[in-house]
């Protein structure tokens, strides 16, 4: 590289300040860069210009490094609603839309995207994660992650590798064989490395084949950086790092989060006792110094995007609307039920079109300053009189966080009961973790925090109120203390167990709707002996007056009875799929079945409209006219449904991972280690490659979704290379198509056993009536290979193979057939 060259070049220009800045630090100055000093940002060091790199879950908002709605952040539909879209240039603007939020929150890193793969329904992050398919998996990442460094942004794409499952997430040995390692849990991270260049990747907490992830030397070093080039930094999960001179020396950048690490004075100790060579950790410091150039965090170094070349600004909320039509999957619609016919009356039912779950928990979890639930949007796209709203059937019937009807405000004191600060509070939770406390307080000066405010019941009843947390409590609700005392600590194995305890019951209070009443609940917060970070963490919990079950259903019936159409809104809740545990069932938790078969029962027109990140059990889905699978649909889920039920927008949603009739069909459902060990013994088949195997037919297949237009596949020829599809809309309106195109092998003898077929390549096409489009899909010579363990590399399968041009897997309407010859180098030999 000639000097004049590197001037013109500006990653060689930051590789040069890169250089630089390392030669200026001292032992003591790299090991502490490598060290969070916090639970979200590494170390500023002033000396050389580097300024505080700052991270942030993560992946539908961005959320910032305070945990509280104080600080609202635009929440995208889910994981699993994104990759429903099947389309990678959408991932792209909600990448660029979450650069534009992080850029808003000083926020360098986005701690996603999640690409491990739905192994099985059962895993508690499914819905955080996008397919079952590796392809569609990387495809989808791919586009969002170009999309977040469009805008500046690094990601981390998490969780490098098989965190399919949270049991015992911390510990689990996973064991993967190497064909189906790198046929499917790997090859999402492959594809996005190679083909999204991206800044990050999270190393997972579990083992994979008896190495910790953090410490796998081969799959980080050897396969991630060596074989595929990857020249990003590769941060642990929060509290993944294990020890000091394995990480280092496993490929591990960053110790995530401090202010306790592996790393920091414990890794300049290593190295002073010989245990570490420096060169290693300078290794590292380089490829955290590289990120700091890339964000702009490196005075020295020009930014990957000049803030000239930045993207325009999105409208998050017109996204966050797009992106949730674009992925509900209209799964059944008989005789044409949806949309409604216009001037229909309609009868809303359910718990969670009211309060709708909008987005997972966990780390998933960001404050949007505002939700549009399913009764909010049909409320403002219906005429007035047009529609009715009964709960029908009420699934969380456990205390959860003060939401509705509270009115909160968070007020610390110091031992004295002097006030330190006072602050809205829009929901009944604190958690400030690390260096997250409202300005002025610190662990040191904060003896109690009340959150105090009105209730107002939204019905009258018994009210049940309690707490969750740890410390000393005092809760005192319309002049009555329901109690003051000590919640111990139960010992847990997941170190992030103290911030997610249980909520516990106090007293109960029969109180009139509309009336406002007195509340107030004091904590008076105690550290976690051992804790790697202090932090207050304690909720306000509620619970409604519970119905008999009977008459909530009786009077949804009453109301569907007499109206046009139904929509009867079911789904899960926060104790059934999130983070920190997977799920053992797939069914819909209380009385919603009870409810969608009662209302289907007395209107032909029921649509049933399923509000859950991942797959649950239907067990009426042939009785009812319509099921439209809404995922966790994001702040603008109401507006969003009401444009699709009303037909003002096309549901364009095709499922991105099988949807099973029952449990016990499902493929794999094992998530609980024996013995400390996971066993992947399904090989290369999970997803529609083992429901192929079995012969068992889903609920919905991969890729099923319908829209409100027909479609004819007029024409398809294929080369090894790429595939042309002539579609027609047949309907009368305009409308989207997502083609699909899966390979068959022909069987031939002394061929490795692969999948009866699988995704190779898929397009999105927009016709208007009687229109065609023509879409011309690559296919990579990957596609044809399997990994051959014998030859530890690719080996291309050769033969003749069907070429399928889809709708969906079981709806095939075109195929062609191509030769493929087998790889040079095996034909010498
Ligand atoms: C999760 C990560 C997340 C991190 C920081 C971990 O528990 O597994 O996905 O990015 O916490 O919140």
């Amino acid at each position: 590289m000639t000097a004049a060259s590197s001037i013109s070049d500006p990653e060689a220009l930051r590789r040069e300040a890169v250089d630089a800045a390392l030669a200026a630090l001292g032992l003591d100055d790299k090991a502490r860069l490598l060290a969070g000093q916090d639970l979200w940002t590494l170390p500023a060091l002033p000396a050389i210009g580097l300024r505080s790199l700052v991270m942030s879950d993560g992946p539908i908002g961005v959320r910032g490094v305070r945990w509280t709605a104080a600080d609202p952040s635009i929440a995208l539909p889910s994981p699993t609603a994104l990759a429903a879209a099947w389309d990678p240039r959408l991932a792209r603007r909600a990448g660029r839309l979450l650069a534009q939020e992080a850029r808003r929150k000083s926020v360098h890193v986005l701690l996603a995207p999640t690409v491990n793969l739905h192994r099985t329904p059962l895993g508690g992050r499914h819905f955080e994660a996008y397919s079952e398919d590796p392809l569609l998996t990387g495809e989808i990442g791919t586009g969002y992650v170009l999309g977040v460094q469009d805008g500046g942004v690094a990601t981390t794409v998490k969780h490098f590798v098989a965190n399919d499952a949270e049991t015992d997430r911390f510990t689990v040995d996973n064991t993967v064989a190497p064909r189906p390692l790198r046929e499917l849990y790997l090859t999402p991270f492959e594809r996005i490395v190679k083909n999204a260049h991206p800044w990050g990747v999270m190393a997972a907490y579990n083992q994979v084949n008896g190495s910790t992830m953090t410490e796998h030397r081969y799959l980080q070093n050897a396969v991630l950086r060596g074989e595929w080039g990857f020249d990003g930094f590769i941060v642990s999960d929060w509290l993944a790092a294990r020890s000091t001179v394995g990480a280092v020396t496993g490929g591990l950048d960053a110790a995530m989060p401090g202010p306790r690490t592996v790393y920091g004075e414990a890794l300049a100790t290593a190295v002073r006792a010989g245990e570490v060579d420096e060169k290693i950790v300078d290794i590292a410091v380089r490829n955290i110094l590289l990120l700091a150039a890339r964000v702009g965090a490196l005075d020295s170094a020009p930014p990957a995007v000049a803030p000239a070349d930045l993207p325009a600004p999105l409208d998050g909320e017109a996204l966050a609307r797009e992106i949730a039509h674009r992925s509900f999957v209209l799964v059944r619609n008989e005789g044409g039920t949806l949309p409604l016919a216009p001037g229909s009356t309609v009868a809303l039912s359910g718990a969670l079109a009211r309060d709708a779950r909008v987005l997972g928990g966990g780390s998933a979890l960001v404050f949007p300053d505002h939700v549009v639930s399913p009764l909010d949007g049909l409320t403002a796209a219906l005429p007035e009189g047009a529609l009715s709203y009964a709960v029908g059937a009420d699934p969380s019937d456990e205390l959860s966080i003060a939401g509705a009807g509270f009115d909160l405000t968070a007020v610390c004191r110091d031992a004295s009961g002097t006030v330190l600060a006072t602050l809205p509070l829009p929901t009944g939770q604190i958690q400030w973790i690390g260096a997250d406390l409202p300005d002025g307080v610190t662990h040191e000066t904060l003896h109690s925090v009340e959150i105090t405010g009105t209730f107002t019941p939204r019905e009258s009843g018994e009210h049940t109120f309690g707490t969750r947390g740890f410390g000393g409590f005092t809760l005192t609700v319309a002049g009555r203390t329901l109690y003051d005392g000590d919640q111990d600590r139960a010992p847990g194995t997941d170190p992030l167990g103290a911030f997610f305890s249980e909520p516990v019951e106090r007293g109960r209070l029969t109180l009139p709707a509309g009336e406002p009443v007195e509340v107030s609940l004091t904590h008076r917060p105690v550290p976690i002996p051992g804790h790697p970070f202090k932090g207050v963490s304690c909720c306000l919990v509620h619970l409604a007056p519970r119905r008999d079950p009977k008459d909530l259903v009786a009077e949804a019936v009453a109301h569907a009875r007499g109206a046009d159409a139904a929509i009867v809104v079911v789904g899960t809740t926060e104790r059934v799929e999130s983070e920190g545990f997977d799920r053992t069932d797939l069914k819909l938790p209380g009385h919603q079945d009870d409810l969608v078969r009662a209302v289907a029962a007395v209107n032909p027109r029921t649509v049933v409209v399923v509000n859950s990140g991942s797959p649950v059990e239907l067990p009426w889905r042939n009785e009812v006219a319509a099921v439209l699978l809404g995922w966790f649909p994001g702040q603008e889920a109401g507006h969003a449904l009401a444009d699709v039920l009303l037909g003002t927008e096309e549901p364009g949603g095709r499922l991105p991972t099988t949807w099973p009739a029952v449990l016990a069909d499902a493929p794999v459902t094992a998530t609980t280690p024996v013995n400390g060990e996971l066993a992947y013994t399904e090989g290369v088949f999970i997803g529609y490659r083992a429901w192929e195997k079995a012969g068992t037919a889903p609920a919905y297949p991969f890729g099923h979704g319908l829209g409100y237009t027909s479609w004819e596949y007029d024409a398809v020829t294929a080369t090894p290379e790429a595939v042309t599809v002539r579609v027609r809309n047949s309907g009368s309106r305009p409308g989207g198509e997502t083609v699909q195109i899966y390979l068959a092998p022909e069987p031939a003898p002394g061929t490795p056993e692969r999948p009866a077929r699988w995704l190779a390549g898929f397009a999105r096409v927009t016709a208007g009536p009687g229109e065609s489009a023509e879409v011309t899909v690559p296919v990579e010579r990957r596609a044809y290979q399997v990994w051959d363990e014998a030859l530890n590399g690719w080996a291309t399968v050769p033969g003749r193979y069907q070429v399928q041009a889809a709708r969906s897997l079981a709806d095939v309407r075109a195929t062609a057939t191509v030769e493929i010859t087998a790889d040079p180098e095996r034909r010498r030999s």
